[in-house]
């Protein structure tokens, strides 16, 4: 099977079919990661530019891991090194980085739809790598695929989404793939930080934070976006831990086998205590663990790669 789409800007809209095959790819690619040489040959010859004009660690060291995994040339710029800090613009940018043959553009941008509008204008394959407070589906894909490695499958899981939902491209891409493939979404934080009308999207929104996590299988904790903000929406820090943080008491009332998820970055001690993040029921590290292979799977489904029987040919 292939994956007809030359980009890949956001979970939503995507089938069932095209998220089990992403997903089964990465799986095949998990298995690469695990051997000896964790290299394939397969995207020799392709090149991949890594743009991103908002800060990153693990969504930019994983797709770099990635490119390099799968035997790409790639390169890596931030805004503040590129010239859009003498006034060039995104398009022209792009358009100078494909006039030295890019095949793929993985970009993290603060406008939500910069992805779309670069798609729609140039030859290589787009990717988002998170803009604005739209998407992020490498990041839901990741997620996504760590609870289907634990629960085998997602129809009727309970995932407990938690914190500043206004502000997080990763709830919508979780929101949008979760639905998909039949998962139960349930959403909590401070009243300021629940989008109105969410439940559109097919989700339900618990207030009570205690309430919303008690029969989930999955609690996914949120950091506060303190940076896509312009007002004061909660008291102070101390009073959002004491509401909303996901503390040892909290986590020590959740169902035997339910995961503790993060996208990281993670602001101790205020979404989440510490001993919670490092405790026995946290797959963060497995989340950024998952990442490089489920990226490995986006780029190379995008640049016509095939799934045979479960495996990548
Ligand atoms: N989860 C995530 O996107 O992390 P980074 O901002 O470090 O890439």
């Amino acid at each position: 099977m292939k994956l007809a789409r030359k980009d890949l800007l956001g979970l939503e809209g995507l089938s069932r079919e095209e998220i089990e095959l992403l997903l089964g790819a990465a799986e095949s690619f998990k298995d690469v990661l695990k051997r000896k040489i964790p290299k394939v040959p397969t995207l020799r010859g392709k090149t991949a530019v890594n743009l991103f004009f908002e800060a990153s660690t693990r969504t930019r060291v994983s797709f770099e891991l990635a490119e390099k995994r799968l035997s790409a040339d790639s390169v890596s710029v931030s805004a503040k090194m590129s010239s859009h800090e003498k006034g060039e613009t995104l398009l022209d940018t792009v358009r100078n980085l494909q006039a030295m043959k890019m095949d793929f553009v993985v970009i993290r941008h603060g406008s939500s739809g910069a992805p779309h509008f670069l798609a729609s204008r140039i030859d290589a394959s787009v990717i988002n790598a998170g803009d604005g407070a739209h998407e992020h589906p490498t990041q839901g894909l990741l997620d996504i695929f760590t609870m289907r490695e634990r629960f085998g499958g997602l129809d009727g899981l309970r995932v407990a989404i938690v914190g500043d939902i206004l502000h997080s491209r990763v709830a919508r891409s979780n929101i949008f793939g979760l639905r998909t493939l039949g998962a139960k979404v349930v959403l909590s934080g401070p009243p300021t930080f629940i989008p109105p009308g969410v439940e559109e999207l097919g989700v339900q929104v618990e207030p009570v934070f205690d309430r919303a996590i008690e029969d989930a299988d999955v609690v996914m904790v949120l950091r506060i976006q303190k940076e896509r903000q312009d007002g004061n929406f909660f008291p102070s820090l101390r009073e959002y831990a004491i509401q909303y943080g996901l503390n040892r008491a909290r986590a020590a009332k959740l169902k035997d086998r339910c995961l503790v998820m993060h996208p990281g970055p993670i602001n101790r001690g205020v979404e989440i205590e510490p001993q919670v993040a490092d405790g026995p029921r946290s797959v963060i590290l497995d989340q950024v663990t998952n990442g490089v292979a489920v990226r490995m799977a986006v780029i190379y489904l995008l640049s016509g790669g095939e799934v045979e029987h479960g495996l990548v040919s």
